[in-house]
């Protein structure tokens, strides 16, 4: 691996993967490619801007003549793929730019990739192909059963992938992460959205009961995750990125008032999401077996994360108007008019 294409790298995620590797990998040339969407932001990589093994290009993963120029322009030998759109309330909202990125687009990723000969590709996925489980944990072999426009959107890029690999013989693994959390994510998922919410006194819309569970894993550890599938995963195979830290979304909102020394009084209930799955749990033993670990436990993740947003307004205040302003008002607006307040 030498010119690594990391897609959607101006994201939550993929700017924390880039941010690895660039400190990690000084031989390795790091080149950023996205469409910057409303979602991507290139203040996540003002920490690695001046930094020679890096570089960024603006450009869409389903245009294909723009895809084939960035993979020969800078000699790329690897892909990995973060682009996407990612927020699953949009999805049921408007499919429409999931199938073109997430399906379409991974699609033209690894046909332009196969034609200029690339070596590995990486696939950055979910736990929500699975779908929701009452018990235990998923593992890697289990069916796929999404629930929601987004989650079929990544299954659809996954078995694209395997056709890929399968039929052509493409050097191609995955990775399945668990619900991500901490510095530089878009304030519309639930943990930043709740505590710049919170920071201004304003209400948290949880979604029914707020019992459903989610496994959180904090995003520095998933870039290493991804970093050591991509070095050592095996080719053709997908690898779970779990945090092994389950919550109630309601002691998720708890903790994060209680941390900012807000009242509990701010939380409504809302109507539900629709189709809402009510827990994902994986085991990462497989992963765990290649040498990664997790090293953050959900209480420190938490404590550093509601920490960044409150040192870091000049980062999420901007975000907080326009198009966000829009999408909130059309998420939220009725849910609230609706609400009751927190038994
Ligand atoms: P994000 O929404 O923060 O970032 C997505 C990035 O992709 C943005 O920079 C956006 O501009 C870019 N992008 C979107 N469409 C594009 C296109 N057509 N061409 C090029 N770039 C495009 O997402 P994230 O939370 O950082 O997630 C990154 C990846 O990890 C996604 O593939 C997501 O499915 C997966 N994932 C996310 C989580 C999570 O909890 N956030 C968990 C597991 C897996
Ligand atoms: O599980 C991995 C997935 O985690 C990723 O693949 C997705 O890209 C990522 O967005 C995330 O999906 P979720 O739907 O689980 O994340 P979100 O932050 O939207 O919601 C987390 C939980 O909180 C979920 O049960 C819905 C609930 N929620 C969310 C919001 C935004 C609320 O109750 N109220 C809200 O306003």
């Amino acid at each position: 691996m030498k010119n690594i294409l990391v897609t959607g790298g101006a994201g939550f995620i993929g700017s924390a993967f880039i941010r690895h590797m660039v400190a990690t990998y000084p031989d390795y040339n790091i080149i950023c490619y996205d469409k910057l969407t409303y979602a991507g932001n290139i203040d996540n990589l003002l920490p690695v801007s001046d930094e020679p093994n890096y570089r960024f290009e603006r450009g869409d993963i389903a245009d294909r003549a723009a895809v084939h120029t960035a993979l020969q322009r800078h000699n790329i030998d690897t892909i990995v793929n973060f682009a996407a759109e990612s927020h699953v309330d949009r999805s049921i909202l408007s499919p429409d730019a999931f199938i073109h990125t997430d399906v379409v687009g991974a699609y033209i990723l690894l046909d332009e990739g196969r034609k200029h000969g690339i070596g590995r590709f990486c696939q950055v996925s979910t736990d929500e192909v699975y779908g929701d489980i009452d018990e235990g944990l998923s593992v890697e072999g289990d069916r796929f059963l999404p629930n929601s426009p987004y989650a079929a959107s990544k299954a659809g890029g996954e078995l694209m992938l395997r056709a890929y690999q399968v039929t052509y013989g493409m050097d191609t693994v995955i990775t399945r992460g668990s619900n991500t959390y901490g510095p530089y994510q878009y304030p519309e998922k639930l943990i930043p959205f709740f505590t710049t919410e919170a920071l201004d006194d304003r209400p948290l819309p949880l979604y029914g009961d707020g019992l459903q569970i989610r496994d959180w894993l904090y995003v520095d550890d998933h870039a290493r995750g991804v970093d050591c599938i991509l070095h050592r995963g095996k080719t053709g195979e997908a690898y779970n990125l779990a945090g092994e830290n389950q919550r109630h979304n309601i002691e998720v909102t708890r903790q994060i008032l209680e941390q900012l020394g807000k009242p509990p009084t701010l939380i409504r209930h809302v109507p539900d999401r629709e189709g809402h799955d009510r827990r994902y749990a994986m085991t990462a033993a497989k992963a765990r077996a290649l040498g990664w670990q997790r090293a953050y436990n959900f209480e420190r993740g938490l404590a550093e994360t509601v920490r960044w947003y409150v040192e870091n307004d000049w980062w999420w205040r901007k975000i907080k108007t326009g198009e966000y302003l829009a999408y909130y008002q059309s998420q939220y607006s009725d849910r609230l008019a609706a609400a009751t307040a927190a038994p």
